[in-house]
């Protein structure tokens, strides 16, 4: 029932703002890093409609002493699609892109109401929890693919 695939930034938009930044204006939902070398977006679709969707960008700024990486931002699933696996076959799908790329390791600023979900994907808590404002607390969290 669920399609995964690669997206255009562009189709990221709505869900993000919808999702994660309802009180801001869509455009702060639009990163100039969507567009890099080496970014991609993935979206999984429901019954053709677009329900999740999650980006991966190379982000050197990171504490992980790791040359080659990826950063898992924006994951956002529509509310009445949640717990129907649309994250985890995101981050699924890609994951093998990255590493297809070469790249082994994966991580991300997780909200901490999210922690949880990240762990089910095998994602590790690294550091202490840290305030991202305006979203709330965060905790950084990686996982090396294998
Ligand atoms: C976090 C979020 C992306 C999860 O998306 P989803 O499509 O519902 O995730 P999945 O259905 O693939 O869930 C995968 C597993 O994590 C579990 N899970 C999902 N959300 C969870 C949560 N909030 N807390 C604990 N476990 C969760 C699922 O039950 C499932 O477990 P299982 O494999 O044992 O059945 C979604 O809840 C969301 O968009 N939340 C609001 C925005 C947000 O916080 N995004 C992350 C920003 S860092």
């Amino acid at each position: 029932m669920l399609e995964v695939r690669t997206i255009e930034p562009e189709l990221t938009y709505h869900l993000r703002h919808a999702v994660l930044r309802p009180n801001q204006l869509i455009e702060d939902s639009m990163y100039d890093s969507d567009h890099e070398d080496h970014a991609f977006h993935v979206g999984a679709f429901y019954k053709k409609n677009l329900i999740s969707v999650a980006s991966f960008v190379i982000d050197t700024n990171s504490d992980f002493p790791i040359k080659k990486q990826y950063r898992l931002r924006q994951m956002a699933t529509l509310e009445e699609y949640r717990k129907l696996g649309a994250g985890r076959a995101i981050v699924n799908y890609a994951e093998n892109r990255i590493k297809e790329r070469g790249v082994s390791f994966l991580w991300c600023k997780g909200r901490t109401t999210v922690q949880e979900y990240y762990s089910k994907l095998g994602f590790v808590p690294h550091g202490e929890v840290f305030d991202y404002p305006p979203i709330g607390p965060h905790i950084l969290m990686y996982k090396k693919l294998t």
